[in-house]
């Protein structure tokens, strides 16, 4: 500390904000939405109705829960000219970095989300255009990828049944969907869609914090989340353990090199700011894992691979120590592959189970009128020295 200025990189002491959103327990591994358990909500809710909860602080009863899956189911066609932006990216560009784009250009579409001093039903209208249409923008980008004609949305399906019917339906065959993988994404989804203050909801607070429009800051969360420290963890997960199988499946060669300090080598999926004895998520995904693949009669090697990490990280002291344990991203890749997802769009599907989160943590800072954030430093640079013209430097 310098005079006020107490110095915490990565803000690990420091409380930015007062919440009603969302409460985690580190240390007792409890995680609520609004005060509900997330297990209750993982086994009793539906994420729509999660998304709800999360932006209006109270679960709905039956006239709201209609209105709002009404409003979300009519907003899932984006503007036709949108589609254009598709050709334009390379074959190579990364789904995220799509949908950051495309969240952005949904304000020069929008122009009312940019005035500051819009009616609540124009905020309200922000919030059900996000949430209808990141699944549309999503699917858009998977059928682009592919090469394949673009599915619209079916305003007869919920919420997960269409995501799935515009990701994988194809206007030359009948699509079935499977009521096992509707459940499963339902339940992940609702895993993801809040962690209080982590680094993509800080993201979209501090951006929406400038009066930027919700689109734009919804879109910085995208970017913040795609990095393998965070939302990026579930791609660089199932990579981890397809390089594990290919170099034989020697697991324990990976958690040494995890292990020293000299290997920048990291276990992907495993450790968490915040959680010290386990996340509450990953158990709830790691026995979904099971379920679903049995049902599904999948058989994915990256899951026995996962389970031995898991079981011999937990009794090697350099992880007890550190309190590392496997976090939401380390099993939940396992279930996007057996749904079909690409893996480079684990994290897209993150996105979208974050969405409702990010969009109550940005109405809250909002309602409290917080400030704008902007942190000091503590400036360690060069002193006061006077301007040396280019023929005297050496
Ligand atoms: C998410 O904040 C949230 O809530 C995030 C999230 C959400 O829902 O929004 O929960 C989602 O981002 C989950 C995390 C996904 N990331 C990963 O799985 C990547 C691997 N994990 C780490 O890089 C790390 O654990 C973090 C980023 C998750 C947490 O980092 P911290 O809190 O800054 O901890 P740290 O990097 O200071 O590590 C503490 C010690 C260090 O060793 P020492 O210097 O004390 O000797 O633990 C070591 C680290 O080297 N360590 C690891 C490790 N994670 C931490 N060593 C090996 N493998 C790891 N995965």
């Amino acid at each position: 500390t310098t005079g006020l200025i107490t110095l915490d990189p990565g803000y690990k002491n420091t409380g930015a904000t007062k919440s009603a959103v969302t409460f985690l327990d580190g240390e007792k591994g409890i995680l609520r939405y609004r005060g509900y358990p997330i297990e209750q909500l993982a086994e009793n809710s539906d994420f729509l109705e999660v998304a709800y909860l999360l932006i209006n602080g109270d679960l709905p009863n039956k006239k709201q829960s209609a209105y709002f899956k009404e409003r979300i189911t009519n907003h899932t066609l984006i503007h036709e000219d949108m589609k254009r932006f598709y050709e334009a990216f390379p074959s190579t560009a990364h789904p995220m970095g799509i949908l950051s784009s495309m969240l952005s250009s949904l304000s020069t579409f929008y122009p009312e989300s940019q005035n500051p001093n819009r009616s609540i039903e124009d905020i309200e209208l922000t919030f059900h255009r996000l949430v209808a249409k990141i699944t549309t923008l999503a699917a858009l980008s998977y059928k682009s990828s592919k090469g394949q004609p673009y599915i619209y949305p079916d305003n007869k399906k919920s919420y997960v049944e269409n995501f799935l019917y515009m990701m994988f339906a194809v206007p030359s065959e009948k699509y079935e969907l499977d009521p096992v993988v509707v459940d499963a994404l339902n339940k992940l989804l609702i895993l993801h869609a809040d962690h209080e203050q982590n680094c993509s909801a800080s993201t979209v607070r501090i951006v929406g914090s400038s009066q930027s429009n919700l689109y734009s800051a919804i879109s910085a969360g995208v970017s913040a989340l795609w990095g393998p420290l965070h939302g990026g963890a579930n791609q660089a997960v199932i990579e981890m353990l397809e390089m594990i199988i290919a170099d034989g499946g020697d697991y324990q060669k990976w958690i040494e090199k995890a292990k020293d300090k000299n290997d920048s080598f990291r276990l992907m999926g495993f450790g968490h700011r915040v959680y010290k004895n386990f996340d509450p998520r990953a158990t709830i995904i790691k026995k979904s894992c099971d379920e679903i693949l049995a049902k599904m009669g999948v058989d994915d090697k990256a899951l026995g691979i996962a389970r031995k990490l898991e079981e011999v990280a937990l009794k090697d002291p350099y992880f007890i120590e550190r309190g590392l344990y496997p976090n939401v991203d380390f099993y939940s890749g396992i279930i996007y592959r057996a749904i079909g997802i690409p893996t480079e769009m684990f994290t897209v599907l993150f996105a979208i189970g974050r969405l409702p989160g990010w969009i109550a943590q940005w109405k809250e800072m909002i309602e409290n009128q917080e400030p704008i954030g902007r942190p000091r430093q503590v400036y360690v640079g060069a002193t006061k020295r006077d301007y040396v013209p280019i023929e005297k430097r050496k």
